[in-house]
């Protein structure tokens, strides 16, 4: 075996055998690591190879254990697969190992062998949060170590069916002298990982970290190497959490998981229309109630706008939970078609709960909630609003408007402005339907 170094660009991956100031591929500066690699010589295993028709291969229904916690197997797809390798990546703090823990605990408790495995914590640290948790179980096995060599003799010795490796950053592997989190190390730690799930059916949940931008540290490679990427999410100072996965070999990317952080764990969500309008605010002018889609789950969201007089010479245009250049387009919008004059006044956005939306079926409610504020009429508390808004004030048809309608009535809401284009293709409406093709139509009925 003989050994050679490289420089490995830290973000993406990119090898170089020299340094570089700057990454050719990503364009970062200032990220390449000099990393040792051993370079084995590879041998064809002897053991013959027979492509099979597609006919012939039987599918059998895949074998999924619940955890317990059903908002986390309904992201899986139903739960989890042996011999699966799952990705949790989240901000500091965001509640990962809290998640892993309770797993591991409710399926330990229904007699599976399950280890956590932590790089991070000691196991008395690792206790008392289980304590706080009321997670007691004999099955659920505790190790503080960093080396891959010696997780994998403890997997052998207890024969754990089920594993945590929290986190991904602070293991290595002997093989290399790379310092853990290194691109080599993630890498090969990893393979390694894959591998042992893939041989034994083992489940592997393994958290990995995020970088400023939010994508989990690491290479990209990371990504494609295991089986479920799963984000974690929530925004500061609030309790309400989402799993979301970005990638799943077995099941689909769009379903979300709703949870609250509690005093005692991580709780699932069961309804969160009702929970993220529990603290809504009802006759004041800027607020309006829109049913999103997560995934393929409509969420009622309530959306506050606050527009009042700027000193500034250049206004604010402030938003949490939508794009920010969506807003300036909306608001764009608002000026040209509709004569509002709001080059004067500062605009604030937000979407109650933390929750982020990205859907353009939302910017019907966006409009409607500045235009609210600016000309301080109250909207009344029984409507919702759908429709994609284009540039010159036509409002266009949305996706799946029956669950949303649906969610809406379930709530209690009896009206919902909505594009006409749509109304060709709804069968039943639950709710009264105010059908509208151009936004001046809506703002007439709302702002006589
Ligand atoms: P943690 O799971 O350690 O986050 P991560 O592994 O993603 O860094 O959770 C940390 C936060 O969660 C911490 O601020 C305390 C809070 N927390 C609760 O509010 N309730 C609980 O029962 C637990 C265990 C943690
Ligand atoms: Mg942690």
């Amino acid at each position: 075996m003989k050994k050679q170094t490289q420089f490995i660009c830290q973000k993406c991956g990119y090898c170089s055998p020299k340094w570089l100031g700057k990454c050719p591929d990503c364009g970062s500066w200032n990220t390449f690591v000099e990393e040792t690699i051993s370079e084995k010589e590879f041998s064809v295993p002897q053991t013959s190879v027979e492509p099979i028709s597609i006919t012939e291969v039987n599918t059998v229904k895949l074998f999924r254990l619940k955890t317990g916690l059903s908002e986390f197997d309904r992201v899986l797809g139903g739960g989890l697969i042996p011999g699966a390798v799952i990705l949790i990546g989240g901000a500091p703090g965001i509640g990962k190992s809290t998640l892993a823990l309770q797993i591991l605990a409710n399926l330990a408790k229904e007699g599976l062998i399950t280890l956590y495995v932590s790089g991070e914590e000691s196991a008395s640290q690792i206790k008392l949060r289980a304590e706080r948790l009321n997670i007691n179980y004999s099955y659920l096995y505790l190790l503080t170590e960093n080396s891959l060599e010696h997780i994998l003799k403890a997997i052998k010795k207890i024969e754990a069916k089920i594993l945590v490796i929290d986190s991904i950053q602070t293991m290595f592997s002997h093989n290399l002298t790379s310092a853990p989190g290194s691109v080599s190390q993630i890498r090969e730690v990893t393979g390694h990982l894959v591998r042992l799930a893939k041989s034994d059916e083992i489940t592997i949940i393994i958290i990995g970290h995020v970088t400023k931008e939010g994508a989990i540290a690491g290479p990209r490679l990371l990504e494609h190497m295991v089986d479920t990427v799963l984000y974690f999410e929530g925004e500061k100072g609030h309790p309400y959490r989402m799993l979301r996965a970005v990638k799943n070999r077995f099941g689909s990317t769009n379903e979300i998981g709703v949870f609250e952080m509690r005093e005692k764990g991580l709780e699932e969500v069961k309804n969160p229309s009702e929970l993220f309008l529990t603290e809504r605010s009802f006759n004041t002018p800027g607020s309006v109630v829109v049913p999103i889609l997560e995934g393929t789950r409509p969420i009622l969201v309530e959306f506050q706008a606050l527009v009042t007089p700027s000193f500034l010479a250049m206004p604010r245009r402030t938003c949490l939970g939508i794009d920010p250049y969506r807003l300036s387009l909306l608001v764009a919008i608002l000026e040209k078609k509709l004569g509002l004059n709001l080059s004067q006044q500062d605009i604030f956005f937000n979407v109650v709960g933390g929750i982020k939306v990205d859907e353009p079926a939302a910017d019907l409610g966006i409009l409607t909630a500045i235009a609210s504020s600016f000309l301080n009429k109250v909207i009344a508390p029984e409507l919702v609003f759908l429709g994609e808004v284009g540039l010159t004030g036509e409002v266009r048809a949305i996706t799946q408007p029956e669950i949303r309608l649906i969610e809406a009535k379930k709530l209690g809401f009896k009206k919902c402005f909505l594009p006409k284009t749509n109304l060709k293709h709804l069968k039943n409406l639950p709710i009264e339907i105010i059908g509208i093709s151009q936004l001046e139509e809506a703002f007439n009925i709302l702002f006589p």
